[in-house]
């Protein structure tokens, strides 16, 4: 039989997410006790051949040799990590405002003060592409040690036309040079930049008339954003810009319900949106719609924690009712500077009380879902993108457990080794 690009043997469990426990392949998104199902291997092995996987299942059933073979002899096998939800590219910090936060100051008030998401756009504006680009390099370099394989990465520090054509245009940049892949969300609906203070209908015009045109035409985003909340676009703001996303193609996602209920997860349900994301305070109604057309819950603990919230998502709750779940970073200046998946799952188990086998689905193939890329990557299955990372531990549930370490002992993406922390 012809050779196999790479070989990885011996792994003392592999976890495919693929099959459940029952030997059924669901086919969309994990939801209530399917994210419990791993579909582990116990001695798996895997082979690769074209970036693809040809190969999934026990060591003693693979019957290619590989070019290149890695020995996996008591550690575990997985899919990379999909982070659902991040804003990678920003220039500045903003840790006075942490301070602020810190001494009593609400991230609303802050934010009306003009500080907030507007102070990051003002130095996001003055940055240069060339900086914006390192910045962003930088920063998923650091997110491919820890197992990050696939980011979705939003613009939304422009709120200008060419800020944000800018942002998506170094998103497109990175994504063609760094072997993370990326996928671009326009949020023009992140806040109202300060010119249109007073004349938030003008810029929800200009984000519909100017913006959506132009950044659907050059093919820069697949999904349109809003920062749906009091203060900032309500309901029918919205609302409107979803559609108006939706008419020139990119599909809805949500920022629902982060800070207070604002009826996020009804219009998530409404839309039909691929994911509504935080979901800190969510209505039982907006829930009850989430389920039934399917729509994704991106949470985001990483953020409830650094924003100090008396509160967060109800993990449990949802996975109950059978709302798939999908964790992520929200990776940000403002309200959350993580930017790695395994601290999240640690923060997941810890204050949603997700368990480890949960956040595992959560990070790969229910993020892969909510970032449109489920039927690629997200799993361990022949046909699929041969993206995998071999952790120094020999059971799953050491994952969230040894929490705040790295275990990434290498990453593989499209079937080459592209990070090795043995270097050897
Ligand atoms: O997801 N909520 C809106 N956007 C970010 C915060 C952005 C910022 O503070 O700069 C979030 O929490
Ligand atoms: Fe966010």
């Amino acid at each position: 039989m012809e050779k196999a690009d790479l070989v990885v043997k011996g792994a003392k469990e592999l976890l495919t997410l693929g099959k459940t426990d029952r030997n059924v392949r669901p086919t969309g998104p994990r939801r209530g006790r399917e994210m419990s199902e791993l579909g582990i291997v116990e001695d798996g092995a895997l082979a690769v051949r074209d970036g693809k996987i040809v190969f999934v299942g026990k060591t003693q059933e693979l019957k290619m040799g590989g070019k290149e073979e890695i020995n996996a002899s008591g550690r575990v096998v997985l899919p990379g990590f999909i982070d659902s939800h991040t804003h990678l590219i920003f220039a500045g910090s903003r840790e006075k405002e942490f301070e602020r936060r810190l001494l009593g100051e609400s991230y609303q008030e802050i934010a009306e003060g003009g500080g907030g998401i507007l102070s990051t756009v003002k130095a996001t504006r003055d940055a240069s592409r060339e900086s914006l680009f390192e910045l962003g390099r930088n920063r998923l370099d650091e997110m491919l040690q820890w197992g990050t394989t696939t980011v979705e990465v939003k613009s939304g520090y422009g709120l200008r036309t060419e800020d944000e054509i800018k942002i998506l245009e170094v998103i497109q940049e990175l994504n063609r040079k760094h072997s993370i892949d990326l996928v671009p969300t326009f949020l023009g609906g992140h806040e109202v930049p300060i010119e249109y203070r007073g004349n938030k209908e003008g810029y929800i015009r200009k984000i519909e008339e100017e913006m959506l045109p132009q950044i659907s035409k050059m093919n820069l985003a697949s999904f349109c954003d809003v920062f749906c909340e009091e203060g900032v676009f309500d309901y029918e703001e919205s609302r409107r810009i979803l559609k108006k996303g939706k008419e020139y193609g990119l599909k809805p996602k949500i920022h629902a319900d982060e800070l207070s209920s604002s009826g996020g997860a009804d219009l998530a349900g409404e839309l039909g949106a691929i994911s509504a994301d935080h979901l800190t305070y969510p209505s039982e109604k907006g829930l009850e719609g989430m389920r039934r057309n399917g729509t994704i819950a991106v949470l985001l603990p990483g953020t409830s924690l650094f924003l100090r919230s008396e509160t967060h998502a109800p993990a449990r709750r949802m996975i109950e009712m059978g709302i798939p779940v999908a964790l992520a970073t929200d990776f940000n200046p403002g309200s959350s500077p993580i930017l790695f998946m395994p601290i999240i799952f640690g923060l997941a188990s810890l204050l949603m009380r997700m368990t480890p086998a949960e956040v595992i689905t959560a990070g790969t193939i229910n993020g892969a879902y909510a970032v449109g890329k489920g039927e690629r990557v997200g799993s361990l299955e022949v046909g699929k993108d041969a993206d995998f990372l071999i952790l120094n531990i020999d059971h799953y549930r050491q994952l969230p457990y040894w929490f705040g370490q790295n275990l990434v002992e290498k990453v593989v993406k499209k079937g080459k080794v592209v990070w090795n922390r043995s270097r050897v």
